[in-house]
């Protein structure tokens, strides 16, 4: 499924925020926001910063895994966030999402949520959606329940949703 991971780039338009697929020079950026605190603290498996050698070998498979998608959000070529789908260990595709801090609270997330959406019925049709949210991650839970993902179970410090086609 790799050679049609979405490879192509989307059609732009100037005032709205795409998605395009992560390339090997999103790695530094991607290394900054994965380890912003804000973000270490929304992990649920992660809560230590990550290591650049250990962030490159992910990366890396990554993007050569069948398993793995991320996109980059842009705007006039200026990258807002990302969004990253995985297939986790329990064999469901997780998703996680991330918007800059400078460009929270504007609809971003919702709107790259919905575009993720789009592109995972595509790349892996058929299949449910899992987001993990922490229960004191206000923004994410009102994100999701707004881009449709349902309640399925409370876990420790998290909430399960899930979205199915
Ligand atoms: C979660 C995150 C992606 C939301 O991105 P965003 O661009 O701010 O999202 P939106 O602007 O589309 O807002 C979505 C909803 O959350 C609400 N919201 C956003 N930030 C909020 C905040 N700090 N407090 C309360 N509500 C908030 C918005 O008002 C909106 O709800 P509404 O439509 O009912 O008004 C962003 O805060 C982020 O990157 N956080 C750090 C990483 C993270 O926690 N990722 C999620 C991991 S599960």
């Amino acid at each position: 499924m790799g050679s049609i991971k979405l490879k192509t780039m989307p059609i732009k338009s100037l005032n709205k925020v795409s998605l395009r697929p992560a390339v090997d020079l999103d790695m530094k950026l991607l290394f900054l926001w994965v380890n912003t605190p804000e973000n270490l603290a929304s992990k649920i498996e992660t809560s230590t910063p990550i290591v650049w050698a250990d962030h490159i070998k992910w990366f890396k498979l990554c993007l050569e895994s069948d398993h793995c998608a991320i996109w980059i959000a842009e705007k006039r070529n200026h990258a807002l966030g990302q969004v990253r789908v995985e297939r986790h260990k329990d064999g469901d595709l997780h998703i996680d999402i991330y918007v800059d801090s400078p460009h929270r609270v504007l609809g971003i997330g919702t709107e790259i949520l919905n575009l993720a959406k789009e592109n995972v019925k595509q790349l892996w049709p058929g299949e449910p959606l899992v987001a993990r949210v922490k229960k004191n991650n206000t923004s994410s839970l009102k994100l999701f329940q707004k881009c449709g993902f349902k309640f399925i179970s409370e876990i420790s410090d998290y909430i399960v949703f899930v979205m199915r086609d």
